[in-house]
């Protein structure tokens, strides 16, 4: 069974964990919440480097990971190939937005992306993909985070009436280029009326069967899935209700 590390700073991994699970239900799963470094996305390329070298040095004396899933568009697009260079015999999975599905069915015009700062900074397809909008929601995952057992609080409805708000009709779909927020799909509909929407916890689940396909014993339906959190033991309970609901 191999070892599947998923890296996040919170709730956002756990939205690709439970697609993992549900595509790969033949490995032993540990989502390390690096909720000591939320916000991901306000940070720079090196500091994430640097959090995330230890981070992977620190987690590897205990749990001997095969694979790692960055289940974060901001790490995938800063840390990525640095992670490849200096772990050469693990296997990386990274996630990036869903753009090129998105494109598949719609104009660069009628495409809204949202996410980090750094993720629009910092993604490749992003900022080869001129013309299409993107719009960064930096306090978002902070606010996800802490309102996972009320995800229509009116602190989060009110920050995306505020940030997206004008944007109603404006388009025809969303790509969610963060995380944290494949688990506000109702959310950003109410506000932004009738428009489809793109995740890509699907695209990443099926990158890691993939890697897992290469083992003999892969289709057995055993697993294990343990959480832990880097800062707040008590978000413990918090992620775990959210990754059962
Ligand atoms: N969930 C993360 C992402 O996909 C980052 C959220 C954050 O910590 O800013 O980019």
């Amino acid at each position: 069974m191999k070892n599947v590390l998923l890296i996040d700073s919170g709730s956002g991994g756990l939205n690709v964990l439970k697609e993992c699970v549900a595509v790969c239900p033949c490995c032993n799963f540990l989502m390390f919440c690096d909720d000591k470094n939320l916000p991901y996305g306000q940070k720079t390329k090196s500091e994430l480097q640097k959090i995330t070298k230890q981070n992977l040095e620190n987690i590897k004396r205990f749990f001997d990971f095969d694979i790692v899933v960055f289940a974060c568009n901001t790490l995938t697009c800063t840390c990525l190939d640095e992670a490849r260079e200096q772990w050469k015999d693990v296997c990386f999975v990274g996630t990036v937005p869903a753009i090129k599905p998105a494109l598949g069915k719609y104009t660069r015009e009628q495409i809204l992306v949202i996410a980090t700062e750094a993720t629009i900074s910092h993604n490749i397809l992003i900022n080869k993909t001129k013309g299409i909008f993107c719009k960064p929601l930096p306090q978002l995952a902070n606010l996800v985070d802490a309102n996972l057992d009320n995800l229509w609080a009116d602190e989060i409805m009110a920050y995306l009436q505020q940030s997206l708000g004008d944007f109603r009709g404006k388009f025809k779909a969303v790509v969610l280029g963060c995380t944290h927020y494949f688990a506000l799909k109702e959310q950003i509909r109410s506000v932004l009326g009738d428009v489809e929407i793109f995740d890509s916890a699907n695209g990443v689940a099926r990158r890691l069967k993939f890697f897992v396909e290469q083992e003999k014993d892969a289709t057995s339906a055993s697993y294990q899935v343990q959480i832990m959190t880097s800062g707040n033991s008590n978000l413990l309970g918090v992620f775990w209700n959210f990754y059962n609901s």
